[in-house]
């Protein structure tokens, strides 16, 4: 398993620093058009690449080859039968994936995208059982990361029409949020003809909201960055609140996003411990600083990386600060909630 590592390719790229102002963002970044084309055309051929989003890497497949597809499952270890978003380039392409899309959802859409927000529609018969879980309807998203667009984009020119791509982690395991991460998921189970695309740290940190648009009102079905009270400004319309009943979302399990250490929320760390917090508050007497933020979205950016690290320290607890609110607090709290469910109430 050791060696196998070793020989998947992983294309580098140095990104420079990045904002993310407004839910607005700017990127740099240096992978190379060729790179970007030599990993599309993989895609085509049936291979998985894995690639950088402005939330988190991606592992990528061709979205309507289903041996492709397959690999996913068996790379990730993720049971099947559990839905996957497919990215698409552009809003135009909506179409081609769904049908009876909703006008809330046109709105959300031309809004939010590209951006970090999933939108669940009625699918088209391209969208088959094997990317949908068997349900009659498809989870599509418009990253904003560059990368992934110029993948999506050279991809689609070649004659692909969506890549699916869960994020790259191992199931229940906490997502990767740059191509070091990918590699120390998923290195061992990659074929040496897949590829990681480096495009360095991913700038929101956490997985997209998730909006059921299948029902006339819409639902949060994962929250995100992209937060309620935004999706009613664009909209006009009250959400829904969650209901998971009826519709399979795996990050809706009780355990997940799971670090090895254990995470424990708002209590006092003991020495030894680890600490996540914001840079207001003190670190105590021989506790584990391992991460600082200035705020929240800094917060989100740094959770799994921060969870990674205690993980690499051996540290046994992590504790997390986490201040209580409407807004980002929502999506860091359910991230960190489910971190901190144990793994015997298990994941199936
Ligand atoms: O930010 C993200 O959404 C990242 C990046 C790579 O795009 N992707 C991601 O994928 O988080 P994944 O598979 O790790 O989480 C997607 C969630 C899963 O819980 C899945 O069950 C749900 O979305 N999902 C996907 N398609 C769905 C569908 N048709 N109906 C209901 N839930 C769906
Ligand atoms: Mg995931």
């Amino acid at each position: 398993m050791g060696t196998r590592r070793r020989r998947v390719s992983v294309i580098r790229s140095r990104s420079k620093p990045v904002k993310w102002d407004d839910l607005r963002m700017e990127f740099i970044s240096k992978c190379t058009g060729e790179t970007i084309s030599n990993a599309a055309q993989a895609l085509i051929n049936g291979h998985l690449v894995a690639f950088p989003t402005e939330t988190v890497y991606g592992l990528g497949a061709d979205a309507t080859n289903e041996k492709a597809v397959s690999r996913i499952y068996s790379v990730k270890g993720r049971p099947v039968g559990h839905p996957l978003i497919v990215h698409i380039s552009s809003i135009n392409k909506l179409d081609q994936w769904a049908t009876d899309i909703p006008d809330y959802a046109i709105k959300l859409a031309r809004e939010f995208w590209p951006g970090p927000m999933t939108l669940i529609l009625p699918r088209k018969k391209i969208a088959q059982d094997f990317i949908t879980g068997g349900q009659g309807n498809v989870g599509l998203r418009v990253p904003a990361q560059p990368i992934a667009l110029t993948l999506l984009k050279k991809f689609e020119e070649l004659g692909g029409l969506g890549v699916a791509a869960p994020s790259a982690n191992r199931f229940g395991a906490v997502s990767p949020t740059s191509a070091e991460a990918v590699q120390e998921e998923l290195g061992d189970y990659l074929a040496p003809s897949d590829l990681v695309l480096d495009g360095g740290q991913s700038q929101v940190g956490i997985e997209s909201t998730i909006v059921n648009c299948t029902n006339s009102i819409p639902q949060i079905l994962r929250p995100g960055v992209i937060l309620s009270q935004m999706l009613t400004d664009a909209t006009g319309i009250e959400f829904a609140s969650c209901n998971f009943d009826s519709i399979k979302v795996s990050g809706a399990l009780s355990s997940h996003y799971q670090p090895k250490a254990r995470v424990i929320i708002n209590q006092e760390p003991n020495s030894g411990d680890g600490l996540i917090a914001l840079d207001i508050i003190k670190t105590p007497k021989g506790v584990t600083r391992l991460s600082n933020p200035k705020n929240l979205k800094e917060l989100a950016r740094q959770l799994y990386a921060a969870f990674r690290y205690a993980d690499n320290l051996k540290i046994k607890n992590i504790h997390v600060n986490l201040p209580v609110g409407e807004g980002i607090e929502l999506a860091l709290y359910d991230r960190v909630y489910k971190a901190s469910q144990s793994t015997s109430k298990s994941i199936v």
